[in-house]
């Protein structure tokens, strides 16, 4: 018997989260469709019942209680997650010039599309060990490249929105290189730096 999938998709109401929680469905895989407002996530789940098995999840990235009550249901309902996409991300309007940019814009940003991400990997990555092929998506883009803010002259510099996707991306690449190689050597270095 082939083993149904179960995937997590943050800020799946709308957008490209929508589509890739539709995309998933369309493959058999159980959506989670993760919102931070419920009726909205009701209403988007609604519109994929007949597409597959999606359930709506209260979710919103930056409350942590909220964040382990997903877990709690998945756990209960599942036992275990193979996918989880980061998709819930903000780009705080209006835009000012870097000089310009009040630093709680900033921090707004960070708060969901930096640390809600490591928060909600956190949160679910017991569930995530207990797949055979788990798999982390994060939705980062574009704009979080700093060789292209550096070098393309036309890039629109965006404080807040490009630096978090710059971070972002270096969180992926933390979590991807520290799943792969747990007892790497440098790892265990920065272990015994921390004690030390
Ligand atoms: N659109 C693009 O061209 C583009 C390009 C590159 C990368 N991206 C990235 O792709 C992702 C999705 O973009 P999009 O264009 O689909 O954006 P979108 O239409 O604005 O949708 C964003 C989704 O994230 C949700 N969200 C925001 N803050 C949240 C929080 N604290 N907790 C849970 N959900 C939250 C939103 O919920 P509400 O409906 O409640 O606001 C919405 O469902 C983002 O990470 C974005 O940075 C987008």
């Amino acid at each position: 018997m082939v083993e149904q999938r179960v995937a997590m998709v943050t800020g799946a109401n709308k957008g490209i989260g929508f589509a890739v929680a539709g995309g998933r469905l369309r493959q058999g895989i159980v959506v989670y469709l993760g919102a931070r407002d419920t009726a909205r996530g009701d209403q988007a789940a609604a519109e994929l019942a007949e597409v597959g098995p999606v359930r709506s999840v209260f979710l919103d990235v930056t409350d942590a209680e909220s964040i382990a009550a997903a877990a709690d249901r998945i756990e209960t309902d599942e036992g275990v997650l193979d996918i989880l996409v980061n998709n819930a991300g903000i780009l705080v309007q209006p835009l000012h010039p870097p000089s310009q940019t009040p630093v709680q814009d900033v921090r707004q940003t960070y708060e969901t599309n930096v640390f809600g991400v490591i928060a909600v990997t956190n949160g679910l990555l017991p569930l995530l060990r207990k797949s055979r092929a788990a798999r982390i998506v994060n939705l980062t883009s574009d704009l979080g490249s700093v060789a292209k803010a550096a070098d393309d002259p036309n890039f629109p510099q965006l404080l807040a929105y490009n630096s978090s996707k710059a971070a972002l991306n270096a969180v992926t690449v933390t979590y991807a290189k520290r799943a792969a190689r747990p007892e790497h050597p440098r790892q265990r270095r920065i272990a015994w730096l921390c004690r030390h």
